[in-house]
């Protein structure tokens, strides 16, 4: 039988196995895996590594920050520089402001997606539960297949922990996701203002101003406020051997926490800030050291974190964004760092060239335990017969130096510059249709599709929840106190 498009002779990969075999696509779906197939068009992938398209869920896109500011990219940049690095679906965050709606956050966020080249949905970023009818708008947005979201426990958003196990109890009984981002405010807070007595307030301190206690701290009562509740919780960008710890043990007890780690906490250290660009590697949590580095690798190794995500914060390094106060006092300059395209090319380059994953655990890291976590399984992430055909070919020998002037944000800088790579993404296919094909774009903004996802199960792990959203579903279990 024939097929639209077939992806001739490739190594194919995906979360379990590497194995020789063409794939068949027919309306914009994995018809076929096997050899010799037909199609109206052929793309020949001898010598190349083909896997799902990566799933990157953990990136900031046409959002203000906790601070108001822009990001420099819009969906329409922004999912052309994801789809340049291997990726094929994007989940931002749609943030909310003080006092308003969930509807009318999503509405929008639906407005400021209408451009993007990549499929796409949201988590949602819940910054005040003051609103009326809070629980309801929260509960009729993980209908509407938005499952997941995002708190904080620093920055001028932070919710206190009275307001955190309201959300993780709505969380629980709905099947969603909570994902926090947790720095111990008061310490935060009690170091900027002592640095700053001090006049310590160029960029390298930064890194001491959020000191590694911090997030243990936060982890850990984080991790303790939702196993009482038995509530799912991601405890995202996790930076420090002592957070990872965290995790380790709450999971250890079988409780559904994951753990999630960003390119930054691995190729890059607290060292970086010392430079005379030190501004450009701003972010928080901070940069570690390179024992850290080595702890998390171990932590990707073992599966004790679920997650590699960019952390893609793109504010650029002049007066419209990282410089907009001057850049000499860390405590005015925006946190964040680019990274949706070099994101997959670094762990392809520093993992799987160098020994250190294996290429089911590339797919895991860059798509399938991403799709999973956020309900988008087996349609992304995954090359089973009837998902989407998404799909990123990689060159596993090109040798290349990463160079901002050929990415394609709407950044001014990369943090990786100069770093040389091999292995690089030669193709991305969504829904069976070319997206990129070597240095060229072929989709066009707006070729990308809302993706309603999944809510987890009711013990709070991926998989078992079909993927129509069914409102009448009752996740709520026993609330009553425990001892
Ligand atoms: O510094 C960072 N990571 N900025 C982006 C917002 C966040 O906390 O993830
Ligand atoms: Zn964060
Ligand atoms: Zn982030």
């Amino acid at each position: 039988m024939s097929h639209d498009l077939v992806i001739r002779g490739g190594r194919l990969a995906d979360a379990s196995s590497v194995f020789e075999a063409d794939i068949g696509i027919r309306d914009g779906r994995i018809a076929t895996i096997g050899t010799g197939l037909d199609g109206s068009e052929v793309i020949d992938a001898t010598g190349k590594i083909v896997v799902p398209g990566g799933v990157e869920s953990h990136c900031h896109i046409a959002q203000e920050s906790s601070a108001g500011m822009m990001t420099a990219d819009d969906y329409r940049t922004g999912s052309i520089s994801a789809a340049f690095g291997g990726n094929t679906t994007i989940i931002p965050f749609a943030a909310q402001g003080t006092g308003q709606t969930i509807d009318n956050v999503l509405e929008t966020y639906d407005d400021r997606a209408a451009i993007s080249v990549l499929d796409y949905s949201y988590h949602l970023i819940v910054t005040d539960t003051a609103i009326p009818g809070f629980r309801e708008q929260l509960l009729a947005a993980f209908d509407r297949g938005v499952t997941s979201f995002k708190v904080f426990l620093t920055y001028g958003i932070a919710l206190n922990d009275e307001e955190f196990l309201d959300v993780l109890e709505v969380a629980r009984e709905a099947g969603a996701l909570t994902m926090v981002h947790a720095e111990n405010n008061a310490l935060v807070n009690w170091m900027r203002k002592r640095l700053g007595e001090g006049g310590h307030v160029e960029p390298r301190f930064h890194a001491p101003s959020r000191p590694r206690a911090s997030e243990k701290e936060a982890i850990q009562r984080a991790v303790g406020l939702a196993t009482y509740l038995d509530a799912p919780l991601l405890i995202v960008h996790v930076s420090t051997p002592e957070g990872m710890a965290e995790v380790a043990r709450a999971r250890a007890e079988g409780a559904a926490i994951y753990g999630e780690t960003c390119p930054q906490y691995l190729f890059l250290t607290a060292d970086d800030l010392n430079r005379a660009d030190g501004t450009k590697f701003i972010c928080s949590p901070p940069l570690r050291d390179d024992v850290t580095q080595e702890t998390l690798w171990r932590g990707l190794q073992t599966g004790v974190l679920d997650l590699y995500s960019s952390d893609h914060a793109p504010y650029r390094n002049d007066a419209s964004g990282k410089l907009a106060n001057g850049g000499a006092d860390f405590r005015t300059v925006a946190n964040g760092m680019p990274g949706i395209e070099l994101r997959l090319p670094l762990l392809f380059s520093e993992g799987v060239a160098k020994g250190r994953i294996t290429l089911p655990q590339f797919v895991q890291f860059s798509a399938a335990n991403a799709s999973r976590l956020f309900g988008l399984h087996p349609q992304k992430g995954s090359l089973a017969i009837g998902a989407d055909a998404d799909l990123a070919i990689w060159d596993p020998e090109a040798r290349w130096t990463v160079r901002h002037a050929d990415l394609h944000d709407a950044m001014d800088y990369t943090p990786f510059e100069g770093m040389e790579l091999t292995g690089q993404c030669v193709g991305t296919i969504q829904r069976g249709r070319k997206v990129t094909i070597g240095g060229d774009l072929v989709a066009a903004p707006g070729d990308g599709q809302f993706l309603p996802r999944a809510r987890l199960d009711r013990t709070g792990r991926p998989g078992t929840v079909p993927p129509e959203m069914d409102p009448e579903q009752n996740f709520g279990a026993d609330l009553s106190p425990k001892q």
